[in-house]
């Protein structure tokens, strides 16, 4: 059994209260937020965990390890202090508000044989899963490119523009389906609510091979969006995540130029245009997969799919995409750093 407290009880941290009520290897054992209302309200659904007002208590004997859910300006602090007190530590996405504290942060569990997970949930997703073989099996051919649009009304963060806010998402499953991770990056972006933070953003990603990312993120919507769009030389496929029971589709569409061309007339290419095909994907809630996976790293000693060193990829990644944006969109190379290195290595999915 591992004892858990959940650090944040805001929106997010209820939900990883939950999982880790209702997962077998855990005890939900305290919450702690600095608003003391919130871990009372915990306390009315949990009446057994112990809720405090100060961070310390939550650190002593009796909490195995925290899960870190409050705005990314304070997780490296909470992760830090947890992890030197011995806790493991699932901190939230994204990691920390910097490389050099995610690298901190990875040194410290390295140093102390802890586990340090990444609360990138999309890692866990079934349908992510289920795209991530279809992409491995070579089903739909050279990834040409990958298109991502995470957009709504809202909601806005004081503390971060929207690319940290909703951009780690879309380049976690990117990475993952690739596999790589990029050489450069460039955004482009405005401010239209508060000029000093970002709104609306388009982000590239530029990989090696010559596949094209594109994620376009927004708090400046009418609707609800979260799509990703693979388009691949045989196939391609597209996953919507707000579609309750057809998650993914994959179109037996393409074009080729013809076997039988002449060479003097290279042009009009054939469309091809086939099947739809719409998988079944399980309906598992990702984050108790996450929560699962972080108990199963504790107990048996494993690593994370979405460790520290994943972490601070997303966290490099949107440094030098704020770089970029404000550079006008330049593209702004990024540093060969040991993480690119561990990424390459772990190649086990
Ligand atoms: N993985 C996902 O899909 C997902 C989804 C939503 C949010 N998140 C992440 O979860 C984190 C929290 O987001 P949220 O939407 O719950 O925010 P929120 O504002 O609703 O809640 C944050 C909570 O943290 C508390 N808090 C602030 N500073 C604190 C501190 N120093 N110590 C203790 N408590 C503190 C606040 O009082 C609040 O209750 C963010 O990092 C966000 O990116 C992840």
């Amino acid at each position: 059994m591992v004892n858990v407290g959940i650090i944040g009880c805001g929106y997010w941290g209820p939900k990883h209260a939950r999982n880790f009520h209702g997962l077998a290897g855990a005890n939900l054992t305290a919450a702690w937020d600095l608003d003391e209302e919130r871990p009372r309200q915990a306390r009315t659904q949990y009446p057994y965990v112990a809720t405090t007002c100060d961070f310390r208590d939550l650190l002593r004997d009796g909490v195995d390890a925290g899960g870190v859910a409050t705005p990314v300006g304070t997780h490296y602090q909470l992760a830090r202090e947890a992890l030197l007190n011995g806790k493991h530590v699932l901190v939230e996405k994204p990691m920390t508000s910097s490389s050099r504290e995610a690298m901190e942060l990875i040194e410290l569990a390295e140093n102390r044989n802890l586990v340090l997970m990444v609360g990138h949930t999309y890692e866990y997703h079934p349908a992510v899963d289920y795209l991530r073989q279809l992409v491995k099996s070579g089903e739909l051919g050279e990834i040409y490119a990958i298109d991502a649009a995470r957009l709504n009304l809202g909601l806005f963060q004081p503390d971060i523009n929207v690319l940290w806010d909703l951009a780690p998402h879309d380049i976690c499953i990117t990475l993952s389906l690739l596999d790589e991770t990029p050489i450069a990056v460039s955004a482009r972006g405005a401010g239209h609510i508060d000029h000093d933070i970002c709104d609306v953003a388009h982000l590239e990603l530029v990989f090696s091979n010559g596949t094209m990312a594109h994620i376009h993120a927004s708090w400046l919507d009418p609707r609800k969006v979260r799509l990703i769009t693979i388009v691949g030389s045989k196939k391609m496929a597209v996953y919507d995540d707000v579609s309750e029971a057809e998650k993914v589709r994959i179109y037996d569409k393409g074009l080729a130029i013809p076997a039988d061309n002449d060479s003097f007339a290279p042009w009009p290419p054939h469309y091809r245009y086939g099947d739809v095909t719409i998988p079944f994907i399980s309906n598992t809630e990702p984050l108790k997969l996450e929560c699962s996976h972080f108990l199963h790293c504790i107990t048996e000693g494993g690593r994370p799919r979405s460790d520290g060193w994943a972490g601070l990829r997303v966290v490099s990644i949107l440094e030098a995409a704020n770089k970029s944006l404000s550079n006008g969109g330049r593209r702004e190379q990024m540093p060969a750093t040991k993480a690119s290195a561990e990424a390459g290595a772990a190649t086990i999915r």
